[in-house]
């Protein structure tokens, strides 16, 4: 073992690789940079580590300037959100051919749920509970993006996020760290799929690390604090799974983890990340993360870059903190040489990956871009998906799905409203070609059905508001007729027609960055729309458009029939339709709990069962963990959605109720589909550590199956199950699991279960 030890560090003296070169990368690599690297001057290597957002989308307030001219100096290492062949084509030209030793740039983009072909939100996304489909969407967004000559994203953003009041909640997977983690994985491998060098895949980059979605009451890049356990337990899941799988990049989040910013915090950016988890690829900061630092009341701008690149940032998105102020700092002594060449290797060994060295324009190709984008074939996808995605919430009298024929009323301000069936993060799309709900429709049902439309009111009544949910370009169109005039019309409309279809909810813009909402309840003026709809005697079906949970109990308590459609993309009108006519049978299952009322928040199925807990069924008790005016139970738990059909679960078998050792245990129930219709049902697998060495949750997810049962057929369903899923971050941080009772349940979402008991000893 010493001699082979001896041997490798002899071969990296020989190569003048140094300590913090990949363990086990490529030898051929490490010896074309350590060479590039001897050819580069310090302000050249200062350089590799500047993200230059002269792009054509910004998402902070600062922008970068001379671009052109810090290119050709060797002053830039990548570009973010620059679109188009042409584009990125020119630039690349400017730093390998007027720079002095040619390295090619990296371009990134927020490519969060599709390029061109626009998917659901992630939110949306992840209520499909299809990993293929996810695997698949990431894949296509891959493909389009590097047709259009980009090679990185911004993605996956895997926060785990318990607080609807936050916008970004509709850029995650929603609130469990197990499919948080799934997702996470899929994401990573459509995005890089298995050669980052392909030109058409993309290096990944997980954000926001970490604990973004743990913002203080909602509120956008507010403070962040928790315990190491449940960061662990709860939060650091889906991070650690993306870079488990592989992805080359990181981003630091805005927010502070344990009193100090995620960009200047060492112990999670090397501690953590690289130490524990064995990341490979380079840090990035947000957007202008190094110089908010400031703002945190960190230091003056070298200062904070100082700290920035001890912390482990290899990269400084817009701030130019490192580019301003490193030499400084090197030259009293307060960084080290190597503390620059540290994240300028990484940066250029990404490059490498990405085969850029070898072919700077290797994403650059025309004729790609010409015949990959916004395919037949990749719109076919998005649809597909997008109708996975939707959820049925609520079903009364099987209103849906709509018969074709008759009359029916599409109302409300969401109905035929294409710019906003994107959502958040649709930099790439040409909204022109989005189908919205009424176009859907129409296609859905040809000449039979008589399709009348009203607007009924706007999506908020107060214009201030609505100003500021139309900063990037996709305004709500409010109209500037009376809110009475409005709802008159719309009733006129309904009352000619035999079901009412309302799109109603939040506009794209309401959620997202820096669209935090102290109220996420239906704005009133709609739900003065839906009673007079109501009142008009005709059945309704609210489409629930939106980009993170609503507290709408008072819809759920009166509008017969509930689609929550969330923004599906491209697509968007077309797999609604498809839902609402009953060619696809929903089966999507919602990864985030719907409150009552903001007072709940945070809410999670995964709660502790303190020492006074509420009993089952109960609403108030004296000295119980409860409220006084709201049940704990929330609108729509974890794991909730309905389908055309029902399913009916078996008693839960366990292989045996005493389990030993390392062995492997089953978890089996009949599923049955009882209804008429043909179906996909989300079986879902919980787990209780009844006595544990610090509190358990009183569930937790830790597997799931989507089973398709033709009407009236019977299967079984097997879970199973081994340590591995009973494993915890005990009080020392240990990864461990520990001998006694398990309570296992299986069911169709987190309420509803069939449980049994193991007792696994070790
Ligand atoms: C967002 C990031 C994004 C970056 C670049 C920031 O404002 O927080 O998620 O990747 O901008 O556009």
């Amino acid at each position: 073992m010493r001699s082979i030890t001896i041997t490798i560090s002899l071969w990296a003296i020989l190569l003048f690789i140094p300590s913090y070169a990949q363990k086990g990368s490529d030898p051929k690599m490490n010896q074309f940079i350590s060479n590039l690297m001897g050819k580069m001057t310090l302000d050249e290597k200062i350089g590799q580590l500047n993200l230059s957002g002269a792009g054509d989308i910004t998402t902070g307030e600062t922008t970068s300037s001379d671009i052109h001219q810090k290119i050709r100096e060797g002053k830039v290492g990548g570009l973010l959100n620059i679109k188009s062949v042409s584009k990125i084509r020119a630039v690349q030209m400017i730093a390998v051919e007027e720079s002095r030793l040619k390295i090619p740039l990296l371009f990134g983009m927020d490519v969060i749920h599709g390029y061109q072909t626009i998917f659901p939100i992630p939110l949306g996304l992840s209520c499909s509970w299809d990993m293929k489909l996810i695997e698949q969407s990431a894949r296509i967004a891959a493909q389009e993006a590097s047709a259009d000559g980009l090679c990185w994203t911004f993605a996956p953003m895997v926060d785990i996020s318990r607080d609807p009041r936050w916008g970004r909640m509709s850029e995650g997977s929603g609130e469990d760290p197990y499919l948080g983690a799934e997702i996470a994985r899929a994401m990573v491998k459509g995005f890089q799929g298995d050669d980052l060098r392909k030109n058409n895949t993309i290096m990944a980059c997980v954000k926001h690390f970490a604990l973004y979605g743990a913002v203080e009451s909602g509120r956008d890049y507010n403070t962040t604090d928790m315990s190491h356990i449940r960061m662990f337990n709860e939060y650091f899941p889906p991070y650690k799974a993306a870079v488990d799988a592989g992805a080359g990049s990181a981003m630091a989040s805005f927010n502070e983890v344990d009193g100090l910013p995620a960009t200047a915090n060492k112990w999670l950016m090397t501690d953590v990340l690289r130490k524990q988890w064995g990341f490979q690829g380079f840090v990035v900061t947000d957007y202008t993360g190094i110089a908010e630092l400031t703002e945190h009341g960190l230091g003056d701008l070298q200062e904070v870059s100082a700290q920035a690149l001890h912390a482990g940032i290899d990269m400084d998105m817009v701030s130019e903190g490192f580019l301003k102020t490193t030499k400084k700092s090197l030259e009293t002594g307060r960084i080290n040489k190597s503390d620059i060449e540290k994240g300028c290797r990484r940066i250029l060994e990404a490059k490498y990956k990405l085969g850029l060295f070898e072919d700077p324009f290797r994403y650059c190709d025309d004729n790609r871009a010409k015949t990959e984008i916004f395919t037949p074939e990749n719109l076919e996808v998005s649809r597909k998906i997008a109708a996975q995605s939707l959820v049925l919430l609520k079903n009364d009298h099987r209103i849906l799905p709509l018969k074709k024929g008759g009359t029916i009323a599409v109302i409300g301000p969401l109905a035929d409203n294409k710019l906003n069936m994107t959502g958040t993060w649709s930099v790439a799309a040409d909204f022109s070609k989005c189908v919205s709900l009424l176009s859907g429709i129409k296609a859905a049902i040809g000449n039979e059905t008589t399709i009348l439309t009203a607007w009924g009111t706007n999506i908020l009544n107060d214009s201030i508001l609505d100003s500021r949910v139309s900063v990037f370009g996709k305004p709500s169109f409010r109209q500037n007729r009376s809110q009475k005039e409005m709802i008159d019309k719309a009733v006129e409309v309904a009352q000619k027609s035999d079901v009412i279809v309302a799109a109603m909810g939040e506009c794209a813009e309401m959620s997202g960055e820096c669209s935090s909402r102290s109220d996420i309840s239906l704005p009133e003026n709609q739900r003065e729309l839906l009673k007079a709809l109501l009142a008009t005697g005709k059945p309704v079906v609210m489409v629930l458009f939106n980009g993170r949970p609503l507290t709408i109990p008072w819809e759920a308590a009166h509008i017969p029939a509930i689609l929550e459609v969330w923004f599906s993309g491209t697509e968007a009108g077309n797999a609604i339709a498809d839902v609402l006519f009953g060619k696809v049978n929903p089966s999507g299952k919602l990864t985030a709990t719907f409150p009552r009322n903001v007072g709940q928040i945070p809410i999670y199925y995964s709660t502790k069962n303190t020492g006074r807990p509420l009993p089952e069924g109960a609403w108030f008790m004296k000295f119980r963990s409860n409220y006084l005016d709201v049940p704990n139970e929330p609108v729509f738990p974890f794991g909730y959605g309905l389908s055309y059909t029902t399913f009916d679960y078996g008693d839960l078998k366990l292989s045996t109720s005493q389990a030993k050792g390392n062995q492997a245990i089953t978890a089996t129930v009949n599923l049955m589909n009882s209804g008429k219709t043909d179906g996909a049902e989300v079986v879902q697998l919980y787990i209780r550590d009844v006595v544990g060495s610090i509190t358990r949750p009183i569930k937790e997810l830790k597997g799931f199956q989507k089973v398709f049962l033709k009407a009236g057929e019977t299967r079984p369903v097997t879970f199973k199950i081994t340590p591995e899923d009973l494993k915890f971050y005990n009080g020392d941080l240990k990864y461990v699991w520990e001998p006694g009772d398990f309570v296992i349940m299986v069911g169709g979402n987190s309420k509803e279960v069939k449980s049994a008991k193991v007792n696994w000893q070790k």
